[in-house]
């Protein structure tokens, strides 16, 4: 979805000259959508950091509790350990995972994007580590289905990045970016979430399909999955549809793609107006 050349075997056949113009709107409504989420994960940051890094710095325990029902408990040291580590490799992968992705960091600064890959998977495993257990010992709004959806997400991480760090140990570097952009959309699915709730009620001006009070209900349950099945349905396509070369096909993914952009667009602008700034100031 991010504009990078995913031809495996290198094969570029010539394109007429339309089938050209479809690409580069395919091309260009991928890397639309990806500067609006790397500007949305970069304010998900300075929310992470002004909320939960300040707290932290100044021992502010109790602000931990500002959003989360079980941000900070006293007595339980793994728990409190677990959150807070969880927490802020959160900020680190949020701003690192678009880095690893833009192919002109990647080309400019190899030994940055090794380095940095290298703390994004490890930050991902520990969070998605810390997350299951914090999920199942606990507990958290959205009850055992969330707790299931969650659970899979981290499952994606942790064997994503496994695949991801293989093929870039044994050079397949195709495989290996097309593993990393995987990685990318399941590291970004709690963020999808949180967008995805926010545009869902820009759009209604209300809470539909859940209960706002119980946080329960079968939108919540629906996001709750498509939170990654999603972003990885369409990355899986966008591959196919790039590697296939059919111009109407190209033309109308790469409109969906922008659909998929301007809601991206509205829920990172309803996160950051009613959750992300308010919460920091
Ligand atoms: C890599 C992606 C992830 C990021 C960026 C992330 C970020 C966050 C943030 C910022 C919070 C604090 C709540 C808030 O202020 O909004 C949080 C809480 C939490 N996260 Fe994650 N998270 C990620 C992945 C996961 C995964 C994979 C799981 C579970 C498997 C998980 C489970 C939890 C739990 C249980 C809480 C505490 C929620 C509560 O007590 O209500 N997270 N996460």
């Amino acid at each position: 979805m991010i504009g990078l050349n995913t031809s495996e075997a290198g094969t570029v056949k010539p394109a007429s000259p339309s089938s050209l113009t479809s690409q580069k709107w395919l091309t260009l409504s991928g890397k639309i959508w990806f500067i609006i989420a790397a500007i949305g994960q970069a304010i998900f940051t300075f929310y992470i950091i002004g909320l939960y890094g300040v707290a932290t710095a100044t021992g502010d325990w109790e602000r931990w509790n500002t959003t989360m029902p079980h941000g900070y408990v006293a007595g339980d040291a793994p728990g409190n350990v677990s959150i807070v580590m969880h927490v802020l490799l959160a900020a680190v992968v949020s701003i690192g995972g678009p880095l690893q992705i833009i192919p002109q960091v990647r080309k400019r600064f190899p030994k940055f994007h090794r380095i940095n890959g290298r703390i994004y998977i490890m930050s991902g495993v520990t969070i998605s580590l810390t997350g299951i257990f914090l999920l199942w010992t606990r507990g958290t709004v959205g009850g055992l289905i969330g707790a299931i959806s969650t659970s899979i997400n981290g499952l994606l991480i942790i064997a994503f990045s496994v695949s991801t760090i293989k093929y870039a140990w044994t050079k397949k570097m195709a495989i290996h970016r097309r593993w990393s952009l995987r990685l990318f959309m399941v590291m970004s699915g709690v963020w999808f979430f949180r967008v995805g709730l926010m545009f869902w009620l820009l759009v209604w001006g209300r809470p539909v399909g859940f209960d706002y009070q119980t946080f329960t209900g079968p939108f919540l349950v629906i996001l709750g999955f498509s939170q990654y099945l999603l972003p990885l349905l369409l990355l899986e396509i966008y591959f196919a549809v790039k590697k296939a070369k059919r111009n109407t096909t190209q033309w109308v993914f790469g409109t969906v793609l922008m659909f998929f952009a301007l809601a991206t667009a509205l829920g990172i602008f309803g996160a950051t107006m009613s959750m992300w700034i308010p919460r920091v100031f």
